[in-house]
């Protein structure tokens, strides 16, 4: 029900113990895993997309049901805003709303379709992760986002990067492996004027602090 989302309950009451480990070890090496056939050919059709329209790119990674690609794409009407999600139920929720022209969505897993951007070299402008799912049991780091050996890829891909949660101990060690990374880091909470999705608003609804990291390359350059 709307209005009542449950507290993230972790058994880490810190920063993990392993994270500077486990980031230092993936931005050494390389990831190779394979990349899936599905993930491949979503790609492909973005990639063309992308070369035929010929506009910087904004991300949002784990879109859902794609209410912050749709809010996205209306506040920023001049880039091409490229939704990714893994899960078809949510996709095809987003399928049914009304879309601006420049967005799409696609189905695929952000971890592998990183490594392809990594290699493509597609001028995205900003790259934004709402609520990702937050793993909070300590033994479950290898999950998050800045746990994954994806996240070497991920920190190379855009000028801007976003990422928001109600977990605010995700949005630290975020912004600790940014550091880590070699990048900015600043942390925030904040109150939407507007919930840009449907997990911020119905955590906002239900009375959770919300928090952001947000990065940037250049000093100059800051969206929000
Ligand atoms: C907690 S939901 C947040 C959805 C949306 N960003 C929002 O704020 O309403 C996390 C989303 O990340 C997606 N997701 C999780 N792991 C993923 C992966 N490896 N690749 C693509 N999407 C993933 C899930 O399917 C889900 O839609």
């Amino acid at each position: 029900m709307f209005g009542n989302s449950p507290y993230v309950r972790s058994n880490q009451d810190g920063i993990h113990e392993k994270l500077e480990t486990v980031v230092r070890k993936h931005l050494s090496h390389d990831y190779l895993r394979p990349i899936p056939a599905h993930t491949q050919q979503a790609f492909d059709v973005a990639d063309k997309t992308v070369r035929e329209r010929g506009q910087c790119i904004i991300l949002d990674s784990g879109c859902g049901a794609g209410d912050s690609t749709i809010f996205l794409a209306k506040r920023f009407p001049k880039h091409l805003i490229i939704g990714v999600d893994k899960s078809l139920v949510r996709l095809n929720k987003a399928s049914r709303k009304q879309a601006p022209g420049n967005m799409m969505l696609l189905r695929a897993d952000q971890f592998d379709f990183w490594r392809l951007l990594e290699r493509a070299g597609w001028p995205i402008d900003a790259h934004y992760i709402f609520y990702p799912n937050p793993w909070p049991k300590k033994q479950h780091l290898g999950r998050r986002i800045h746990g994954h050996p994806a996240f070497g890829a991920l920190v190379k891909l855009a000028e801007y990067i976003e990422v928001r949660s109600n977990w605010s101990l995700y949005v630290e060690e975020f912004a600790l492996a940014l550091k880590i990374a070699g990048r900015t880091a600043v942390v925030r909470d904040f109150k939407p004027a507007t919930p840009v999705s449907l997990f911020e608003k119905k955590f906002y609804a239900s009375g959770q602090s919300l928090y952001r990291v947000f990065s940037h390359t250049s000093e100059t350059f800051l969206w929000t």
